[in-house]
């Protein structure tokens, strides 16, 4: 039914796996696509109660969204871009039922920015964290400059993501990024405990929780702000040295242009 993923349902826990490990899960189109439709599925079949979100293999959670896709594309293509991406991720945070970031290695870039849209993370010992995109002459366009902030505090979310500095579980869980940081073998287990206790509750005050605390955090200016910001990146000729230097495997000679 999906191109990109894996799905099982079990005693009502789906569990949703992205399946692009040679390319450690990278977010390309078709992934997106599928994203979408399945936190659509997750709302509408009601023998799901609640779903996990992990990536295949054991090095990778999702290392981004796809590099190759960046090539060529204009300052519109790339408010676009940032848009439509935003748009699924507003989805899975303000779904009725709970979402958990299996987080199972690399998360970062929109890998990062997935994780954060859910509603908690559970990490595996080897799980990192970060956003990149300043190394690509970019910043996030998936949300990434506001749930940071959101997550984890003004300041060392700007160190983040000015540095492109990528942290280990262990800091993840002191800045408060994840809940829980378990090993790999036991992370599906420790999602799907939680994820027992809850849909134990009642279904409606369990929605009702996520509805109250994503309010806090109201959709507000800053999302278009970093719509725009993102777009003005593909105006730089950075940005298209950073993502040539990353598909050519090279370190990337920025210009200031
Ligand atoms: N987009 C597209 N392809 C990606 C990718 C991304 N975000 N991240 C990894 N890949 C691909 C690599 O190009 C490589 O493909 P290849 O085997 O066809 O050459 C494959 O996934 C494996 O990655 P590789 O870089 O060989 O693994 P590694 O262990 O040496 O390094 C990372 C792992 C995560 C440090 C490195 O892949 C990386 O820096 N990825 C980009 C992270 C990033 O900038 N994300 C933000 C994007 S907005």
């Amino acid at each position: 039914m999906y191109k990109t993923l894996l799905t099982s349902l079990e005693n009502g826990i789906f569990t949703i796996t992205i399946n692009r490990p040679d390319k450690l899960n990278a977010l390309n189109r078709d992934v997106m696509a599928d994203l979408n439709e399945v936190t659509a599925e997750i709302e509408k079949n009601a023998d799901i109660k609640a779903a996990i979100i992990t990536g295949s293999g054991q090095k990778g959670f999702v290392a981004g969204a796809d590099i190759s896709e960046f090539l060529g594309l204009s300052s519109s293509e790339g408010v676009s871009f940032a848009k439509t991406g935003q748009d699924i991720f507003f989805k899975i945070e303000n779904c009725s039922k709970p979402i958990v970031a299996a987080v199972n290695g690399f998360a970062l870039g929109g890998g990062c920015e997935l994780a954060m849209a859910c509603h908690f993370r559970i990490a595996s010992d080897n799980a990192k964290f970060g956003q990149p995109e300043v190394n690509l002459g970019l910043i996030p366009g998936y949300g990434g400059t506001q749930r940071l902030v959101q997550l984890i505090g003004k300041g060392r979310a700007l160190e983040l993501l000015m540095t492109g500095g990528i942290i280990d579980a262990s800091i993840a869980l002191d800045y408060g990024l994840v809940n829980h940081v378990v090993p790999q073998d036991d992370l599906l287990p420790k999602a799907k405990m939680i994820l027992e206790q809850i849909i134990a509750k009642a279904p409606f005050a369990i929605s009702k929780c996520i509805t109250a605390a994503n309010a806090v955090f109201a959709e507000g200016n800053g999302y278009d702000v970093e719509i725009k910001s993102f777009g003005e990146c593909f105006e730089t000729e950075d940005m298209k040295e950073g993502t040539t230097a990353f598909l050519e495997k090279r370190k990337p000679q920025f210009k200031g242009k």
